[in-house]
């Protein structure tokens, strides 16, 4: 089968399409032909070798978390899974392999793929919008309340503010000049360009902050939380860790750091509200698996407006 792989930690210029073995399948694996696949910070980060204490020594490495495809094999165990089906998800970022043209995973990483959506936009769903769902709600998600998002234009905040506009919040998005439209069309109520004016008010404003971008603190985000307010960052740090376990003990506003974790429950969320039309997937590019190294120089500028998808299957745009 094709592959994007690295044979060393590096710069782009690492990813080679090379010819490699099909995965073998485990009991509780399933085959997947993988349509598309989209890029998250993180396989680049994987690619560097920024997390090389998780990933370790061993290449050649197909990174790659995201798929969207048809599984054409199913392991004794996969619970009535079977060949033919559609399914969408999200692997391990550390384990990777969905830089290839098959995939074996587990069916606690997968869920049958929106039906509304093509291969690519379903790609672009899991990392990004699990993200954002479970971050939101760890910050306690409810109708009615004020929501900051952080980052609104990226992979993460783009499914951010649909998904708190979807749960009956009110959303200010925050993004530089050149998404201001963008983030207005995704459904935000009020947009802060952050190059004209900082995000965070001094008054009391928000009752939860989602920190999608991953820069700012606790430390200075809580003047601009209403008492009880929740701020959630994506982006681990010393000052985060901190301020997550200080928070607690001093007073009602919390700090938390989002690790997102695939289930097919969540999955299965954001899929009715994908088909009910509620979130869509807002994609920046699509590049065929020749050009993944194109790709991951896109992402890392970290200006993408929505999300970054590979096709593995670019004569195939019909939606399935
Ligand atoms: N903890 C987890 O489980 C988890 C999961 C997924 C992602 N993440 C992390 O979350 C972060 C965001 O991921 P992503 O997929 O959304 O990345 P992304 O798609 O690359 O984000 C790009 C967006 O960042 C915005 N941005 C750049 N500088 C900004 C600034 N100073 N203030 C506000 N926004 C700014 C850009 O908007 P402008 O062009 O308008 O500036 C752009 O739209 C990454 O660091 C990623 O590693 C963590």
């Amino acid at each position: 089968m094709k592959a994007a792989i690295i044979k060393r930690y590096g710069s782009a210029d690492s990813l080679r399409i090379q010819d490699m073995p099909r995965p073998s399948l485990s009991d509780d694996e399933v085959l997947v032909r993988v349509r598309a696949t989209s890029i998250n910070p993180v396989d680049w980060k994987i690619r560097e070798g920024s997390l090389k204490f998780l990933t370790g020594k061993d290449f050649p490495k197909v990174l790659g978390s995201d798929f969207s495809g048809e599984i054409v094999e199913a392991g004794a165990n996969t619970n009535g899974y079977e060949p033919g089906q559609l399914v969408y998800g999200m692997n391990n970022a550390v384990k990777g392999g969905a830089y290839a043209e098959y995939l074996a995973v587990k069916i606690s990483k997968l869920a049958p793929k929106p039906t509304s959506l093509s291969h690519e936009e379903a790609a672009a769903v899991p990392m990004a919008a699990l993200t954002a769902l479970q971050g939101l709600k760890k910050g306690g998600l409810r109708a009615g309340q004020h929501i900051l998002v952080n980052g609104a234009s990226g992979g993460v905040g783009s499914f951010a503010v649909q998904i708190a506009r979807a749960y009956h919040a009110s959303v200010t998005g925050v993004c530089s000049s050149r998404h201001v439209e963008m983030v207005q069309q995704l459904g935000a109520d009020r947009v802060v360009n952050y190059e004209e004016e900082s995000p965070l008010p001094n008054t009391p404003t928000y009752d939860l902050i989602f920190d999608a971008h991953g820069t700012m603190s606790f430390s200075k985000a809580r003047k601009a939380l209403r008492e009880g307010g929740q701020f959630v960052s994506t982006l681990p740090s010393v000052d985060k860790v901190f301020w997550s376990v200080a928070s607690k003990v001093m007073g009602d506003q919390g700090s938390h750091i989002i690790q997102v974790k695939v289930n097919p429950t969540d999955l299965s969320e954001l899929r009715t509200l994908i088909d009910d039309g509620q979130i869509k997937p807002f994609i920046d590019s699509v590049f065929p698996l020749e050009d993944i190294d194109e790709a991951h120089r896109k992402s890392e500028e970290g200006h993408a407006s929505g999300k970054i998808v590979v096709s593995l299957y670019a004569e195939d745009t019909g939606k399935k």
